[in-house]
């Protein structure tokens, strides 16, 4: 499966994914050969940190699990937060119908 990750000068990165996998794995793993892609994910998915912050394109938000009320807490840690859009990347499991799925690096989780 492939996704789409817009880095934090816009440009579109179509990359590979793995069903199962966190999409903060995904994205931070993809960022150690293109730095346009570092995420910081300071905790390491544990939910602590908010530095795996990414907005969602918005024809993808009704498409993924929805937040649960600690994501939504931890959130409130991450800069430049959209009510709408935004998602902590290592919440989202990757599953086979999220091919294509689309998101926006933000500011605030450089590495
Ligand atoms: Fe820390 Fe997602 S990596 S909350």
């Amino acid at each position: 499966m492939k996704i789409n990750v817009t880095d934090r000068e816009g440009v579109n990165h179509c990359i590979d994914a793995i069903e199962g996998w966190r999409l903060m794995e995904v994205i931070r793993d993809h960022g150690l050969e293109t730095p346009a892609l570092g995420l910081k994910a300071e905790c390491g998915g544990a939910l602590a940190c908010a530095t795996c912050h990414v907005y969602v394109d918005e024809d993808w938000v009704d498409q993924i699990p929805e937040p649960s009320d600690e994501e939504i807490d931890m959130l409130d840690e991450a800069f430049a937060v959209d009510e709408e859009f935004s998602r902590l990347s290592c919440q989202i499991i990757l599953t086979q119908d999220m091919d294509g799925l689309s998101v926006t690096l933000t500011p605030g989780s450089e590495p």
